[in-house]
């Protein structure tokens, strides 16, 4: 069944902008992030504490971190890879963090310069440092549905990955079709296997749309129930470390599905619409959401 509401994961500032090869003023990134929340956003990825030669475009995630006006009920996130980056992003007072790790093993070396089992290794102090803190941790698997290197990767590797994070103490595990290969099939599967070890309701899709399916592939898990869903305006993005992927799947396009289908975001469509416009003229960038598209030609 269907859920009535679904909790939208806006990351764009950090997805969406990671790949950007030409700097983004900071200031732009916090105007970005201050219009996502204006539109009604709860949740936003707004940075990432991971390393400056591996991905230069989130260097400034200190100015960004502190820089936020915080707005009352919304949530700003950022990444941290390891105790490096969340002490940094502690320091920031950042009130939600999120580790991140795949279900392959070329990609984990590729993106974090580990293995998969010395990734969760190196997640566990991290979470119970942020425990600690009383900050609360997500947990990304990457590349569920296939991997730039490996190819196909089975449902049951990407189950094993997701249980480690979740028992480990991540609240929320996000799916991550980092390259945007799966179709409806193949995401219900991989859904099916993860969820026998974890809630559907402690899970989230994280699609991006290299191959168009994204929608498609959100509409399929969104039956089965799942209720939480990570998306970029504009459809902006793509991962440094996945050549040719393109980013997430567009916000205004995933708001607009739920709009169609009755369920409830919370989101105003018309303010995130304009937002997809402004921030892809600010930065030279097409607008990829349709939905954008369409009511900015209104
Ligand atoms: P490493 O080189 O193995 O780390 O990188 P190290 O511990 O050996 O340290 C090397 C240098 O990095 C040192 O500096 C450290 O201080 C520094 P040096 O002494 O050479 O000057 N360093 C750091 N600096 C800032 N912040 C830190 C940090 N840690 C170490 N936190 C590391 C390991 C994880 C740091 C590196 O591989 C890295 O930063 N990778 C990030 C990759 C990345 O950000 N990828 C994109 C995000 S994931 C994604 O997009 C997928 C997702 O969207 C889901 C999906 O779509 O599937 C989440
Ligand atoms: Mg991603």
């Amino acid at each position: 069944p269907f859920p009535t509401h679904v909790r939208l994961v806006e990351v764009g500032p950090r997805d969406g902008l990671q790949n950007e090869p030409k700097p983004i003023a900071t200031a732009t990134k916090l105007e970005l992030i201050d219009r996502l929340a204006a539109a009604g956003i709860g949740y936003i990825e707004a940075a990432s504490f991971v390393s400056p030669k591996w991905v230069p475009q989130m260097a400034d995630h200190r100015e960004v971190m502190t820089g936020l006006t915080r707005r009352q009920g919304v949530t700003y996130a950022a990444l941290t890879p390891n105790l490096k980056g969340l002490e940094a992003a502690l320091e920031c007072g950042v009130e939600e963090v999120a580790v991140f790790g795949a279900a392959s093993e070329a990609f984990s070396q590729k993106n974090i310069n580990c293995s998969v089992a010395e990734s969760l290794a190196r997640f566990g102090p991290v979470l119970d440092r942020a425990k600690q803190a009383k900050v609360r941790v997500r947990g990304y698997v990457s590349c569920v549905l296939g991997c730039p290197y490996e190819g196909e990767i089975a449902p049951a590797k990407v189950a094993d990955v997701s249980k480690a994070l979740f028992d480990m103490g991540c609240y929320e595990v996000s799916l991550g079709d980092t390259i945007g290969v799966g179709t409806p099939l193949t995401a219900k599967r991989m859904l099916e296997a993860v969820s026998r070890d974890i809630p559907m309701d402690k899970l989230a899709a994280h699609f991006h749309d290299t191959y168009g399916q994204a929608l498609a592939n959100l509409y399929a898990v969104l039956e089965e129930g799942i209720s939480v869903v990570d998306s970029s305006v504009a459809g902006l993005g793509g991962c440094p470390y996945a050549k040719g992927a393109s980013g997430n799947v567009a916000s205004e396009d995933v708001v607009y599905l739920l709009n169609g289908l009755g369920i409830d975001s919370g989101i105003d469509l018309n303010t995130l619409a304009e937002t997809g416009t402004w921030i892809t003229n600010t930065i030279g960038r097409t607008n990829r959401s349709k939905v954008g598209v369409a009511l900015a030609a209104k």
